[in-house]
C-alpha cells in the first residue's frame, strides 16, 4: 500500500486519526492508490470506536496541489476515470464521524473541495485557496458547484470555480470555506488539539448534532455523481489534453 497518504493514531490525542499527505516532492498531489486508501481509513473509522474524529493534515507548507496530472493524462489517453476517487469522495462526504482539517500553503483543487466536507478546517495566513478547473478545461467536482455557492453566494463561487481565481486564507474564512486562520507553525498543533477535545466529547450528541447541522447528505451525493459525468467526459476532450500537456512540458 501506498506510503504518499499515512494514516495514524496519535497516542497523545487519543480517539484521533490522522490522515497525513506524505508526497512532499510532488506537492502532495493525489494519486489513485492515495484515495483508495483514504477511502478506506474513512470507511474504517465509521465501525471502528477507537476512531472518534479524522483529521486531514498535509506538510509543511503544502497541503495539496489536486489531483495528480499524471493520472488525469492517462485518462485524457484513453484511461477510464478511477473509480478510487469517487469512492473517496463518497466516503468523505458520508462520513459517519466529523472530519477537520489543517492547511498550511498550496491548496489546490480538491485540495481546495476536500474542506467542504470537513466540519472544521484551520489554515495559515500563507494558505492558498485555488480551483483551476475550467482552466485545465474541466468542471468543478466533490460537489462544490453546489456547496460553494450555498456558502459564499454566486459571484464568489463563480470567482473561485468557475474563473479559477485565488483566494487567500483570509478571503477562505469569509467566504465560509474554512473556520479560521492560526500560526503555520501551530496548524498541526491546533487540528489535533480540535480533534482531540471532539473525540472526548459524548459520540451520540456529537453525532445527532453534526447530522442536524449538516442536513440531508442526498443532494451532496447526487451532484457528486452529476459533476463526475461531465468531469469524466471533459478528460477526454482535446482542450484538457492540451492543458494537461501544457504542464507536462511545463
Ligand atoms: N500532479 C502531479 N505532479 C504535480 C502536481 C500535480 N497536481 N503538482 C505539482 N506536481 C509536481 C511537479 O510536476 C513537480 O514535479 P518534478 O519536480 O518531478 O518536476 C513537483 O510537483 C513540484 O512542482 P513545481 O511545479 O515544480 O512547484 P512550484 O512551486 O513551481 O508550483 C504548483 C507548484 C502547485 C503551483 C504547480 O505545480 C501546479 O500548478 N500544479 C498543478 C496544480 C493543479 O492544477 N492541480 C489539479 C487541480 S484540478
Amino acid at each position: 500500500m501506498t506510503d504518499d497518504v499515512l494514516i495514524e493514531r496519535p497516542q497523545a490525542h487519543p480517539g484521533v486519526q490522522v490522515i497525513r499527505f506524505n508526497r512532499p516532492a510532488k506537492k502532495n498531489a493525489i494519486t489513485r492508490a492515495m484515495y483508495a486508501k483514504m477511502a478506506n481509513a474513512i470507511n474504517v473509522a465509521a465501525t471502528d470506536d477507537a476512531v472518534r474524529v479524522t483529521a486531514f493534515l498535509g506538510t509543511d507548507g503544502c497541503f495539496s496541489a489536486g489531483n495528480d496530472m499524471a493520472d488525469f493524462m492517462a485518462f485524457a489517453m484513453g484511461g477510464t476515470m478511477g473509480q478510487e476517487v469517487i469512492d473517496f469522495l463518497r466516503a468523505l462526504a458520508g462520513a459517519a464521524k466529523p472530519v477537520v482539517s489543517g492547511v498550511d500553503g498550496l491548496a489546490i483543487g480538491i485540495g481546495t473541495t476536500i474542506h467542504l466536507h470537513c466540519d472544521l478546517t484551520i489554515a495559515s495566513a500563507r494558505s492558498v485557496f485555488k480551483t483551476p478547473f475550467v482552466d485545465l478545461a474541466l468542471v468543478p467536482e466533490a460537489a462544490s458547484s453546489l456547496l460553494v455557492p450555498r456558502l459564499a453566494g454566486h459571484q464568489r463561487a463563480f470567482a473561485l470555480l468557475a474563473a479559477g481565481e485565488p483566494f487567500t486564507a483570509e478571503e477562505a474564512r469569509d467566504a465560509g470555506l474554512i473556520w479560521k486562520i492560526a500560526d503555520a507553525a501551530v496548524i498541526e498543533q491546533d487540528v489535533l488539539a480540535v480533534a482531540a477535545s471532539l473525540a472526548k466529547k459524548p459520540p451520540e450528541a456529537l453525532r445527532i448534532a453534526r447530522n442536524l447541522i449538516r442536513g440531508d447528505r442526498s443532494d451532496v451525493l447526487g451532484r457528486i455523481d452529476e459533476e463526475a459525468n461531465h468531469f469524466a467526459a471533459r478528460l477526454k476532450s482535446a482542450e484538457a489534453r492540451a492543458a494537461f500537456e501544457a504542464f507536462m512540458r511545463r
